[in-house]
């Protein structure tokens, strides 16, 4: 019988990490509630002691999110520990994961400690979790570039201790997928208490070899996998959770494992963390990419004609596409709308359908067909919503000669209109939000994408800005880009506004 491998996604911990990806908690629990959704087995949804926000974030998700285990990280140090069980205790299935360098040059040049000080240090604080909580994760850090004796040293130790997952990370992204292999068959072999506990692995993608170690630690018999969705993480990132859930699916007999992850929401769950992190999915990535399933050379269409299978190992309904169809128009009703939204997986509560409604029109004012892929994004526009202090009332602009932008806002029940110039009319109309809102920002990175189809397709902008030292990513999305692009900086400074008052 075919193993079932645990997910354990850390998209909101270690790929929160990734430079730029900050999310607010209101984004975390959405991305948590849809990683339920999803069904992985356990939600990493942060590092409480590392800041207030943190905490909450991962207290919040503890409260609200049902079906997965909620995990918090903490060094081995007791506060760490107490303010992630503080984080954690009110969830379900709630975790502890703990972890502590172990390679030669974490022990040396970070740590400043000896390898059986950071053995006791582990001992203790794996016991002081123990104490706490009844599911405790241990990771000896860098555990890829530690001496493999003092690794089942460690190893056999924490379990000794009460851990009951050891992970085992390749933290720099340094290992290949035979190393990996032997690895683990060495914990197998040599470590005599391992069947008290879950091997797992926590692959970084330095090398661009992350899902293949994971595979082939999960060959070797590790029994988790930690990893991300999109491979959102640290530098390059960590391994891609549904590069591994559909290896594992489509190559079963090959690893004689499986996942309980609902496949058919990974498109859903990578478009929308790719939404609110603002890091674009690369149209030729594996599973979620835009083009992983198109097929644009004759001889592969034809064959895909004939035969699904003669091009194709994985069926994109299987990850959660939908046949982009022209379900809707400018004279559907709410009730179509609604129909249309839980087919494609949304639960739309009654005091929702008035808003997604008239966003819904809106759009189906300026395009002629309303694909899925509009649906979606409403939704997304839905999820990651805040109040709106300052909020677009019109925008004028004319690009020949100097370009220039009159921009009217309203504050409460106020409005206020000023023009400006600028070296474009996204620019003047940048200038103009400025000028009226008295805010000025700096910002960090721009872009713009199609995010349906047809000559009338919806641009979405989007948009990171920074103000003292607080950053924030703003996103709208309109058929007139000009348009989406003052929305979105807006929707940014919104979120400046959140932030700064929360702070
Ligand atoms: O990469 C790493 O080593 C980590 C640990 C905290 C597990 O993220
Ligand atoms: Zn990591």
């Amino acid at each position: 019988m075919s193993r079932i491998i645990k997910i354990f996604d850390t998209t909101l911990r270690d790929g929160e990490q990734s430079p730029g990806a900050s999310l607010s908690v209101d984004e975390k629990i959405a991305i948590a509630h849809q990683l339920a959704e999803l069904n992985v087995d356990i939600i990493e949804a942060g590092f409480p002691i590392s800041s207030p926000e943190d905490f909450d974030a991962v207290r919040r998700v503890a409260l609200e999110v049902e079906g997965p285990t909620v995990c918090g990280l903490a060094r081995t140090v007791p506060e760490d520990i107490d303010r992630c069980w503080e984080a954690v205790k009110d969830a379900g299935r709630p975790r502890i994961h703990t972890f502590i360098g172990t390679s030669r040059i974490h022990l040396e040049k970070r740590l400043q400690m000896t390898a059986s000080q950071v053995v006791e240090i582990a001992v203790a604080m794996v016991r002081h979790a123990c104490e706490l909580c009844a599911d405790v994760e241990f990771s000896p850090e860098d555990a890829m570039r530690t001496d493999l004796p003092y690794l089942v040293e460690i190893v056999q130790a924490t379990i000794e201790a009460g851990a009951t997952t050891i992970n085992i990370p390749d933290t720099v992204g340094y290992t290949t997928p035979w190393e990996m292999q032997q690895t683990i068959e060495y914990l197998f072999a040599n470590v005599s208490n391992i069947e008290q506990c879950t091997i797992s692995v926590h692959c970084h993608n330095d090398l661009g070899m992350a899902v293949a170690n994971s595979l082939a630690a999960v060959k070797a018999g590790a029994g988790q996998v930690e990893c991300t969705i999109n491979g959102l993480g640290e530098r390059a990132g960590n391994a891609s959770l549904e590069e591994i859930v559909m290896a594992l699916m489509t190559r079963g007999a090959e690893f004689n494992a499986t996942t309980n992850v609902r496949t058919q929401q990974l498109i859903k769950t990578s478009r929308m963390v790719s939404n609110l992190t603002g890091f674009v999915i690369q149209p030729n990535k594996a599973i979620v990419g835009e083009k992983a399933f198109a097929y644009e050379a004759g001889i592969h269409q034809h064959g895909i004609i004939m035969d699904r299978q003669t091009y194709e190992i994985m069926r994109p309904e299987d990850v959660g596409l939908s046949e982009s169809v022209l379900t809707l128009g400018r004279r559907s009703g709410r009730h179509g709308l609604r129909q249309r939204l839980e087919e494609l997986g949304y639960k739309v509560g009654d005091n929702q359908i008035d808003a997604l409604y008239e966003r819904f029109l809106e759009i189906a004012d300026k395009k002629k067909q309303v694909y899925d892929e509009d649906l979606q994004m409403i939704m997304h526009e839905a999820t990651a919503q805040v109040p709106e202090v300052w909020e677009l009332v019109s925008l004028e602009t004319t690009s020949g000669g100097t370009p220039t932008a009159t921009v009217t806002l309203r504050k409460e029940d106020e409005t206020y209109t000023d023009a400006a110039t600028g070296n474009g009319p996204v620019d003047a109309a940048y200038q103009a939000i400025e000028r009226i809102t008295g805010i000025s920002l700096e910002l960090v990175d721009y872009s713009l994408r199609s995010i349906s189809m047809g000559k009338d397709a919806v641009g979405e902008a989007t948009v990171k800005v920074q103000r003292n030292g607080q950053e924030a990513i703003g996103k709208a999305a309109s058929t007139d880009v000009i348009e989406a692009s003052a929305r979105a900086y807006l929707n940014a400074v919104n979120r400046l506004l959140v932030k700064e008052n929360q702070q």
